[in-house]
């Protein structure tokens, strides 16, 4: 033994290979958090004392090989300022060059995920084996930084500007047959073979087949690049990757800018402009809040995960309705391997609900995805049905009939006597109770919620409604199935339009406050796109169809009628909202082709929104003034409500914390990722300025803009939603 540490041992053999193995104590997967890069740097201090080496392999003995860096301690360390950060990545960079400089062939064997800081470690040594069902990749602009321990400098080197570019500013995860291709590793091999091919490669390169100084000085020399090799690899990529990432997002951008600086300068320099940028990345707002999100989401699928231990899994679904969301998770269910029922009472609406799954799967063989025995397959687990006949032998039912309680609740009672005792049913319903709906059921502890959202196949949000009387074994499985299906689940408590909805109808409660006064719904809209949203207001509610809103609208104001008393639309005249005023008019958004925007087919049978001065002429109408407002106001007068509703979700106990509320939010209506989600942004906003912001509004506006008792108070103390 060379070296025993936590999580690093280093051992040598007969034939004087040493290994370098990453085995972190306690934990299921290789992080190297900042104890571990401490100890490698100790693990390469005892290799280079020694003198008889001939070669060396860095392997992996859990499943992964590294995941990366070890997110959790980002926070605390990108408070630092920028020095302390350039700082910190040259201490690495002395220790991963100190690997590159040893006076014997090396070799990485990739068992597993070796992303971001793991990646890196592998591009330090001469040479790479990778297993045939591993992962390599970059993934760090995800987060709002790039790759900072000489990513940036080592993969352009040794597989093109180019590709590397591809690599890093997509962030993308990268299988083995195309990381050989590229010539990012030297060899793929089945994983039980992957210590011999390491060791045949060591051993070839000691007989001089292989030159692996020849290998080594390519890594490590400057970039050679012609000015227009320059030209097409960075100034064309620079434009593309701005263009797909947008304004919000800087680090993909950042990352060919300190790829192509770097491309003539030595290795040392181009390392010194890498930790530069990195430690600016680091500090952004952006960043934060990508790696809250991240953190969030570890959370969100840890807590699923633990409600899925709980049950068996689902062998056999079904749904009711094979409409726009029936037909979308009979698909869903199919299409990641649990085969499902699909009930409706109409011949033409099993056809149409076929259909779509058919289309949906047919893009995914067209992409190369499935082949077309996969498709049949996939397709035969989806099996269309006029009645009750199998329901016996099914573990859980969705309900996606129309959104009518006496339909639901005589649909509910018919198919509880249809199924066994212990099936799990389960209403897709976006407004109705849980509680309501439960009333006449039997055994309301088989019962709860499943919300999905539309499109099914893209959303990745189920809430997962807990009633009064349902039993956490029904929730367990209800969690396992959206887990099961692909789904990111979150558990909340039953109230009006649940967590997702509840919080989206006071921000259009906002919007029609901000019609009343006057304002031009194409400039909200363009605002709000320019904040983040990935569609503004007024185009959000010609998707969701003005039907739609208008009537899960009166459910709110019904649930809450002091702050969103008129969020159904109101009376006719004097308080009528836009929204009320549009689905009057029968102007319903896309489903008719006309509702704030008018809607025309486009080359590829996509709806495309085109202005249209009917719609303008008809909001008009419920404008009682004309203020003149900034962009900030009209921000802060859509965001206010949404921000305000997320807490009281928060306060009542309908989410559970504030990183599940965040992320139903960013997984369920789109909330701008970069900013964090609601709570994160309050907290950026500081507390006590969203409440004075709040107030200020609540004066003029009401109580749909009062801030909480809670709220005044972590104003008052200076708490925040998140440590
Ligand atoms: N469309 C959305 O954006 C969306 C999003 C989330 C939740 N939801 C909810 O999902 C549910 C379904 O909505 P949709 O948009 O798919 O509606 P839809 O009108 O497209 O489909 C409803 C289907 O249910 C069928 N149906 C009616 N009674 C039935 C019965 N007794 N047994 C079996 N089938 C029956 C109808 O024939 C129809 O095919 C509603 O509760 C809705 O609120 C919709």
């Amino acid at each position: 033994m060379i070296y025993q540490g936590n999580a690093i041992t280093v051992a040598k053999n007969g034939e004087g290979i040493a290994r370098l193995t990453f085995d972190l104590k306690d934990e299921s997967v290789n992080k190297l958090s900042a104890a571990v890069i401490e100890e490698l740097g100790e693990a390469v201090k005892a290799l280079q004392g020694e003198s008889d080496l001939q070669g060396l392999v860095i392997d992996s003995a859990k499943e992964v090989f590294i995941v990366g860096a070890d997110i959790t301690e980002f926070h605390g360390v990108f408070e630092k300022d920028e020095a302390f950060l350039v700082e910190m990545n040259q201490r690495v960079h002395a220790i991963f060059n100190a690997i590159e400089d040893l006076p014997f062939p090396t070799v990485t064997a990739i068992n597993g995920i070796a992303l971001g800081g793991g990646c890196e470690v592998a591009l330090t040594t001469d040479y790479r084996v990778m297993a045939d069902s591993a992962r390599l990749g970059l993934p760090e602009t995800k987060l709002g930084i790039l790759p900072g321990w000489g990513g940036c400098v080592r993969l352009p080197r040794l597989i093109g500007a180019d590709n590397a570019i591809e690599w890093i500013a997509g962030g993308t995860e990268n299988k083995a047959a195309a990381a050989l291709k590229m010539g990012a590793v030297d060899a793929v091999v089945p994983g039980d073979q992957l210590e011999d091919a390491a060791l045949d490669l060591l051993a070839r390169a000691a007989r001089g087949e292989l030159d692996y100084r020849a290998r080594r000085a390519e890594k490590t020399s400057p970039l050679k690049l012609g000015p227009i090799e320059q030209m097409m690899a960075f100034e064309t990529a620079k434009g593309y990757v701005a263009g797909k990432a947008g304004p919000h997002y800087p680090a993909p951008v950042e990352s060919i800018k300190v790829i192509q600086k770097g491309a003539g300068e030595s290795r040392e320099r181009a390392q010194a402009i890498e930790a530069k940028a990195f430690a600016k990345l680091a500090k952004t707002d952006v960043c934060f809040n990508l790696v809250g999100l991240f953190l969030n989401d570890q959370l969100v699928k840890k807590k699923a995960g633990k409600y899925a231990q709980q049950v068996a899994p689902i062998r056999q679904a079904a749904v009711l309705g094979a409409g726009i969301m029936g037909g979308g998770i009979a698909y869903q269910s199919a299409s990641k391997g649990t085969p499902i029922l699909m009930k409706d009472i109409k011949e033409e609406a099993l056809e149409l609900g076929l259909k779509e799954a058919r289309k949906l799967f047919a893009k995914q063989a067209e992409r190369g995805k499935l082949t077309t025995e996969q498709m049949a397959e996939k397709l035969s687990h989806i099996r269309p049905t006029l009645s009750y006949g199998d329901f016996g032998h099914v573990d859980l039912v969705v309900e996606a009939v129309v959104e009518n309680p006496k339909v639901k609740e005589a649909v509910l009672t018919e198919l509880e006597d249809q199924v066994d005792e212990k099936t799990i049913l389960t209403s897709n319903t976006s407004t109705i109770s849980i509680d309501r709906l439960a009333q006449n059921l039997k055994r309301p502890e088989n019962f709860c919620g499943m919300h999905f959202f539309n499109p099914v196949h893209r959303m990745p949000l189920v809430e997962v409604i807990r009633g009064e009387k349902t039993s956490d074994t029904a929730v367990a499985a209800t969690v396992a199935y959206a887990r099961a299906m692909g789904k990111t689940p979150i558990v909340v408590n039953d109230c009006p339009g649940f967590l997702v909805n509840r919080v989206l109808f006071p921000y259009f409660g906002g919007f029609s406050l901000l019609m009343k006064q006057g304002a031009d719904f194409q400039r909200v809209d363009k605002l709000m796109e320019k904040f983040g949203w990935p569609m503004g207001p007024a185009y959000l509610l010609d998707v969701v169809g003005m039907d739609t809103a208008v009537h899960a609208g009166e459910v709110m104001a019904e649930g809450f009628p002091e702050r969103m008393g008129s969020l159904g639309g109101g009376a006719k005249g004097e308080s009528q909202s836009a929204i009320q005023l549009m689905f009057e008019n029968d102007r319903l958004g896309q489903k008719n082709a006309k509702g704030f925007y008018a809607y025309e087919e486009d080359k590829k049978g996509k709806p495309k929104k085109v202005v249209d001065e009917a719609a303008i002429a008809l909001v008009k109408e419920v404008a009682k003034e004309h203020r003149e407002l900034s962009d900030e106001e009209i921000i802060a007068r859509m965001m206010v409500p949404l921000c305000l509703e997320t807490v009281r979700c928060l306060e009542d106990g309908i989410v559970g914390s504030a990183a599940e509320a965040d992320m139903a939010l960013i997984y369920g209506i789109g909330f701008p990722p970069f900013r964090g989600g609601a709570l994160r942004y309050i907290d950026a906003l500081g507390v006590a300025e969203f409440v004075a912001q709040a107030e200020r509004l609540a004066e003029e506006l009401g109580p749909l803009y009062a801030p909480t008792e809670t709220l005044r108070r972590m104003a008052a103390d200076g708490s925040r939603f998140y440590a």
